[in-house]
């Protein structure tokens, strides 16, 4: 999924204001700029050296939805007709042509594949397959160890799952969000609950490796009796994976609009409600076998519960961008793509890549990434860091961790640092005491 530049590292009021909460890279976006550009062509242009062995994914934008979301802060397009989705569809096999010959990558597998969006599932199954060989001819996934695809449960019917399952996904992601359909409604779903079981069976039926299912704690009209009925109806599904997002109101989703015209009330559920609800959920789905294995994740613990493309991103893998406002990194150098549709499909057309802006990051920096990015796990391990880095982390940011432990939001045993519940609740929020001071309350850019 493409997020839109956020990191809102002021100290979070209990209510759900607006304003980004979810940390999802380091350092923030609003570091990265234009004048950067020449590192990112320098480094995919320079062979990979020894030692060099970052797993490799790739990462492809599809950024139409049938509806926005009202809560949605992703560059999405819902205007678009089929000769629109025909040059997009042009554009994305080009921007990975060109990347394939870059000296950096050339001749590398994929680990991991991510169709996100937007909805990758809008794609008809001829759409899906004309891109997809399209794509093969320059690169393709058969070494991948995952494949993940992205959908709305509305917009899917047997025969394009199973278009779906022949290009090779081995992970469905189903953004059922909720299960009550006055809350779909009123958060601008474009599917009702009846669709969710449809297309879960049919996903059953054509036979994913994994299917995970999204929902939203704190949707607005969310009360305490839905939410219980979603996470009851939600663990009925049997997923392999379940992933829970509380609800955060970024600056350009609709809900935020209406909110700040109106004089900021929020219409979402406090933070502690959200946690609380969260917590229900891991709880339940903890009885039925389930194990939490991040702040926002539960997974059957079976050999297919792997999360390839976060663990591999969170433990510092390379990744290949592609689509509108689509981010990556290689060899330690950030970048994203420009976010406007004209100048991404013009850019490709002449056959440059669509960077817009990055930025080479430090080792400490590295450093800091993944230790944030794997908090999210709620669990560190101290010697997985020295070996990499060849720091003691826990000396090294002992102001940081001593907070956490003295706040009561993570234990030290040796060289396992965990987090506890209340803290794997609040993860994101924890995080920015971590950050070093020129990206200490960076705002949303
Ligand atoms: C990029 S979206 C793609 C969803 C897909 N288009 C669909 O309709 O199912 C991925 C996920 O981000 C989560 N998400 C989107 N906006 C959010 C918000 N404001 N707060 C919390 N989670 C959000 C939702 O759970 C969603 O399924």
């Amino acid at each position: 999924m493409v997020e839109l530049p956020q990191v809102n590292e002021q100290p979070r009021p209990a209510s759900t204001e607006v304003g980004s909460y979810f940390v999802a890279n380091y350092p923030p976006f609003s570091a990265w700029s234009p004048e950067h550009l020449p590192a990112a062509i320098e480094v995919l242009d320079s062979p990979r050296g020894d030692g060099d062995e970052a797993p490799l994914g790739l990462y492809l934008h599809i950024p139409f939805c049938r509806k926005r979301c009202r809560f949605c802060y992703f560059r999405v397009y819902t205007d678009k007709n089929g000769s629109d989705v025909d040059v997009y569809m042009d554009a994305l096999a080009r921007e990975v042509a060109l990347y394939a010959e870059r000296p950096r990558l050339a001749g590398r597998d994929f680990e991991f594949v991510y169709f996100g969006g937007g909805t990758p599932s809008f794609l008809s199954s001829q759409q899906l397959l004309r891109l997809v060989d399209r794509i093969n001819r320059h690169w393709t996934w058969d070494a991948a160890r995952e494949v993940t695809f992205e959908c709305e449960p509305g917009t899917l019917k047997k025969s394009k799952l199973e278009t779906i399952r022949q290009i090779g996904v081995t992970r469905l992601s189903l953004g059922v969000e909720h299960f009550d359909d006055e809350v779909l409604e009123q958060n601008g779903r474009a599917h009702k609950s009846p669709e969710i079981f449809r297309a879960y069976e049919w996903a059953r039926e054509v036979g994913f490796s994994q299917i995970n299912i999204d929902l939203i704690a704190g949707m607005v009209g969310e009360t305490e009796a839905k939410w219980r009925d979603t996470v009851e109806k939600a663990l009925q599904l049997d997923p392999d994976c379940l992933t829970i997002y509380q609800m955060e109101l970024p600056h350009n989703t609709v809900i935020s609009r209406e909110t700040q015209a109106a004089g900021g009330a929020s219409p979402v559920a406090d933070w502690e409600t959200k946690r609380r609800w969260v917590d229900h959920a891991f709880s339940v789905f903890e009885q039925a076998g389930y194990v939490v294995s991040s702040g926002y994740t539960l997974v059957k613990p079976t050999d297919a519960s792997d999360f390839v493309y976060r663990d591999s991103l969170w433990h510092g893998a390379d990744l290949v961008g592609t689509g509108v406002a689509s981010f990556g990194h290689v060899g330690g150098v950030h970048m994203q793509n420009v976010d406007q549709w004209d100048q991404y499909v013009s850019t490709l057309a002449r056959g440059e890549l669509p960077l817009n802006r990055a930025l080479p990051t430090s080792k400490r920096e590295r450093l800091i990434r993944e230790m944030i990015l794997q908090m999210k796990l709620g669990r560190l391990d101290a010697g997985y860091f020295r070996g990499k880095f060849g720091v003691e982390i826990v000396d090294v940011f002992r102001e940081g961790f001593d907070s956490l432990v003295a706040e009561g939001f993570a234990e030290i045993d040796g060289d396992a640092i965990r987090l506890t519940r209340p803290g794997l609740l609040r993860v994101d929020g924890l995080l920015p005491r971590f950050s070093e001071p020129a990206h200490r309350g960076a705002r949303y850019t």
